[in-house]
């Protein structure tokens, strides 16, 4: 299979800054910006609204063609990638703590997986897409050109969560997130389908020491000097 030069895959643990990384590289490419944990968390939302057990596959499989689930471009006011679910708008139901944790949860079952997999293959169908997840480089798009893993200490990963949460009104106490932070570490990366890890081939970065600004850097200057001239940044924003 020829690589696919038009997609880069962002992969990493939570609050390594993916989203604000992939965000910001996206835009200036002039791709689309795909947040699967965004698709992952509008699911779980669903089954807990249902009061059906996150982890009960029987239950859950037959009913996930009951859901229709759309990305909507980050608002102005919150720079965060936003869900319609069955045609409601549930962007900031899913951003919280509790949400982050069902969705850990939920992501391990393989018909989850695959009904978002499929889903995500979809909407990059057509290229010019940043996908981030934990499974982009590994699992969804293992084609991709680009692959990178951004990776950081848990108890920076912490600080930087506590803060975005904070911007957004939701006060968390720092060692009940950090704990939260190593639960889904461990969830997310155990797992038997599709875990969290670095595909062989993608770039390892480590975010600890590096600002927003140098981790958007390495990246984009990668991806150009790969792509050579196949990739050309848009005007900028
Ligand atoms: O990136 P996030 O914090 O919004 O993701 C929420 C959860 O969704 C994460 O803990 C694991 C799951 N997830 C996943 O399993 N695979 C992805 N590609 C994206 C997210």
């Amino acid at each position: 299979m020829l690589p696919h030069q038009q997609i880069i895959t962002i992969d990493g643990p939570s609050g390594v800054g993916k989203s604000s990384v992939s965000r910001r590289v996206a835009s200036k490419l002039g791709y689309t910006y795909l947040d699967t944990g965004a698709m992952y968390r509008g699911v779980g939302l669903f089954f807990y609204r249902s009061g059906i057990e996150v982890d009960d596959e029987a239950k859950i499989a037959p009913r996930l063609k009951e859901i229709d689930i759309l990305l909507i471009p980050p608002t102005s006011t919150n720079g965060d990638v936003g869900v319609i679910l069955n045609g409601e708008d549930v962007s900031a139901q899913i951003r919280t703590p509790e949400m982050a944790m069902i969705a850990s949860k939920i992501s391990a079952l393989p018909c989850v997986r695959s009904f978002l997999t499929d889903i995500q293959r979809k909407l990059a169908q057509s290229g010019k897409i940043v996908a981030e997840g934990r499974d982009m480089g590994t699992v969804v798009f293992p084609q991709a050109a680009h692959k990178f893993f951004l990776d950081a200490d848990a108890r920076e990963r912490c600080s930087r969560r506590v803060i975005q949460l904070r911007e957004k009104g939701i006060e968390v106490d720092g060692e009940e997130m950090l704990e939260m932070i190593r639960e889904r570490d461990r969830n997310d990366s155990r797992r038997a389908v599709a875990p969290l890890k670095k595909a062989d081939d993608a770039q390892l970065i480590n975010t600890t020491v590096l600002t927003f600004e140098q981790v958007c850097e390495e990246i984009l200057s990668a991806v150009a000097r790969k792509a050579g001239s196949t990739v050309h940044p848009a005007e900028p924003k």
